[in-house]
């Protein structure tokens, strides 16, 4: 495990982007496991202006994204096909062909999940994986539970996502209550693992996921089994460890 602190938000990002910058030059051809919320907005930022200086080339790379709400059509504001694209895709010159995000809108949900984990599989697997981390512990949407889920499934979403996510919508009633996420085996059989955590309300769970137990209480405390694993934070989420 490798932890880098970063001054503040802007630095935590324009280090991830380096490390994603990075894969991409040395592998054009990389598979990036993406993420979306608050976290890697400033990342994908950061890439863009790198790609639009002629920096990087993504016409080789194929993207996977850890997850996608059900129910909400790819249209739909805040659904993370409509987020990837508004805040990277649209913005770089990845092939449409190379993108993929689980289909929330499916009505064979079960054959969805099947389908993305052998997508996953046919592209011979993800070589950079980028998450975040929720305040309940939460990569993708592996939420706290007994057990480990090893591939893509349907989750219910806890209280405590919801309620974090409810910045996004109008109110708690139109967050989503279900999601698609691909699996811990996925997430973990990844080459590379980039973490990334910024803000004091993620400083807590932090230290937990990083030192505690490896508990599927805390799902991703599991990361601490990885070979290659890099966290980047800044101050106030690296404040407890
Ligand atoms: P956030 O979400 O980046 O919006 O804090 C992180 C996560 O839920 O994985």
């Amino acid at each position: 495990m490798r932890l880098y602190k970063a001054g503040n938000y802007n630095e935590m990002s324009r280090m991830a982007a380096n490390i994603i910058s990075a894969q991409v030059i040395i592998k054009p051809a990389s598979v990036l496991g993406l993420a979306t919320g608050g976290t890697p907005l400033g990342t994908y930022k950061q890439l863009i202006e790198w790609y639009k200086k002629g920096d990087i080339d993504f016409s080789e790379v194929t993207s996977i994204n850890l997850d996608e709400y059900i129910g909400l059509s790819n249209a739909h504001r805040q659904s993370y096909h409509y987020f990837m694209h508004e805040n990277f895709f649209n913005h770089i010159n990845i092939n449409p062909n190379n993108i993929h995000l689980p289909d929330g809108t499916a009505n064979d949900l079960e054959k969805a999940c099947i389908d993305y984990d052998a997508l996953i599989n046919d592209t011979g697997g993800i070589d950079l994986q980028l998450l975040g981390i929720g305040t309940d512990g939460h990569i993708g949407f592996n939420e706290p539970g007994p057990a480990f889920e090893p591939t893509t499934h349907v989750v219910s979403l806890t209280e405590s996502t919801i309620k974090s996510n409810t910045r996004f919508f109008s109110s708690e009633e139109n967050v989503p209550k279900k999601a698609i996420t691909v699996g811990i085996r996925t997430i973990m059989q990844a080459k590379k693992i980039l973490l990334i955590v910024n803000g004091n309300n993620k400083a807590d769970i932090l230290k937990e996921a990083l030192y505690g137990c490896i508990t599927p209480a805390l799902p991703a405390s599991i990361l601490q089994l990885h070979p290659d694993f890099t966290v980047i934070g800044d101050e106030e989420a690296f404040s407890k460890l």
